[in-house]
């Protein structure tokens, strides 16, 4: 695979057994990636693999305790790898916004009232929301990174004086799993850093689509979920390793004291944890290079060039369309391969029934908890978007087949 320069999509799709299922007849088109992506084979193979030999808890003198060690410790060092990050540097949990809450309380035990954090309009609400709920116990202000309703950037023009001395933290997604708008965290970040705040990072609908370099980015902690890429229900947090020694999470007494072990309260999912290495080897093996992390840089450029390529052809045939309404950032901005619409005079729930029903073509509506941003587009009360998220095993032919019921529902709907 990896030394053809052509894109591998039959290989790809051999390796997803969803993709054969059928519905009405038709086969089954995923474009939900951004909802949770499929699972490839290899980690489905590794979860039941784990749960026919005999699982067990930690810290056991029987073989399968000591197994069950070894996969979560590989799990963490192929994290690690994706991340370039460090292997004590990586904690489970059940997902992003479980331990969003969980960091969140943990975080702020040293902070006072009047102290201050900022979130963004363009993010998914499990990284606004559990701050919110702090700034409400503990009294800290909210400062709000704005959105550009219509370029659907975040603007950073007053970005010194929203983050200042006063600034705890700033929580700010990587991109927008609503519109795929990849945000400039990096600009960000250094203006944290400048001023004494931690940086946040909500990483969980980028992961799957381009190489994220944790320290290039500069971000303190960065949070994602397997089941966006490729693997089963997990949520990941990779804190970097002075700050994490420093949180004193919500524990039981008796559990570790020390990093990553003290963040992860209670029996972990180790069958889950089992598919994780397998779905990061899967976006390896695009790659080429002498290491994991190597091969997973080189492996996303593939992936991004194939999936933005697809993408392109639907937001470049979409813009035809006379009752389509885009909601893209500018060409020059960024993004991943998530494109938000509507179709005049058809509510978004009616075109991904008539999708789903009539072409097997699965496509989502709704706000997707990306609510503010739903909000200042006026998307909310019609419904919110149809999303279209493509994966790395989708094809062109899928690409075409979606267009096509595209262009049959335009034609049936009266202009407005
Ligand atoms: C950008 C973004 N952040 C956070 C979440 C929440 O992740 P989890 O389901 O792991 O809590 C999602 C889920 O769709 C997401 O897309």
């Amino acid at each position: 695979m990896a030394n053809s320069n052509e894109f591998p999509i039959q290989a790809v799709r051999q390796q997803f057994p969803a993709l054969n299922r059928t519905y009405k007849g038709k086969p089954v088109i995923y474009f939900d990636g951004p909802g949770g992506s499929q699972v490839v084979r290899s980690s489905i193979d590794s979860i039941a693999q784990y749960m026919m030999n005999g699982g067990a808890n930690l810290h056991g003198q029987f073989i399968t305790s000591k197994e069950t060690e070894a996969v979560i410790a590989e799990a963490k060092k192929a994290i690690a790898d994706l991340f370039g990050a460090s292997v004590d540097e990586v904690a489970f949990g059940a997902n992003m916004t479980t331990l969003t809450f969980a960091l969140s309380r943990a975080l702020s035990r040293t902070w006072k009232k009047g102290d201050e954090i900022v979130v963004t309009e363009i993010d998914h609400r499990a990284n606004v929301d559990p701050w919110l709920a702090i700034a409400e116990d503990l009294g800290l202000v909210v400062r709000w990174l704005r959105v550009d309703p219509e370029g659907l950037t975040l603007d950073l023009s007053d970005l010194n004086s929203i983050i200042t001395e006063k600034t705890r933290l700033v929580a700010v997604g990587l991109a927008s799993n609503g519109v795929g708008t990849i945000n400039q965290v990096e600009q960000i970040s250094r203006r944290a850093r400048a001023m004494g705040a931690l940086v946040y990072v909500d990483a969980v609908h980028a992961t799957p689509h381009f190489s994220i370099q944790r320290d290039e980015l500069g971000a303190d902690l960065l949070l994602c979920s397997a089941y966006k890429f490729f693997g089963p229900h997990v949520g990941i947090a990779v804190i970097r390793s002075d700050i994490f020694e420093g949180i004193k999470p919500y524990k039981l007494q008796p559990a570790p004291e020390y990093i990553p072990d003290k963040l992860e309260t209670g029996t972990q999912n180790h069958e889950g944890i089992a598919g994780i290495m397998p779905a990061i080897d899967f976006i390896a093996g695009f790659g080429q290079g002498a290491t994991r992390a190597e091969r997973l840089i080189s492996g996303f450029s593939r992936i991004e060039e194939y999936e933005n390529r697809l993408a392109e052809k639907i937001r470049t045939e979409m813009g035809t369309m006379t009752k389509i309404k885009l909601y893209q950032a500018k060409s020059a901005v960024r993004k991943t391969p998530t494109i938000a619409f509507e179709v005049e005079g058809i509510s978004p729930v009616e075109v991904c029934r008539y999708m789903a029903e009539e072409h097997g073509i699965f496509v989502a509506d709704g706000h997707f908890y990306a609510t503010t941003l739903g909000d200042l587009t006026g998307v909310n009360p019609r419904g919110g978007w149809v999303r279209v998220g493509l994966a790395p095993y989708n094809s062109d032919e899928e690409v075409d087949l979606f267009l096509e019921a595209l262009r049959e529902i335009t034609s049936r709907t009266k202009s407005c």
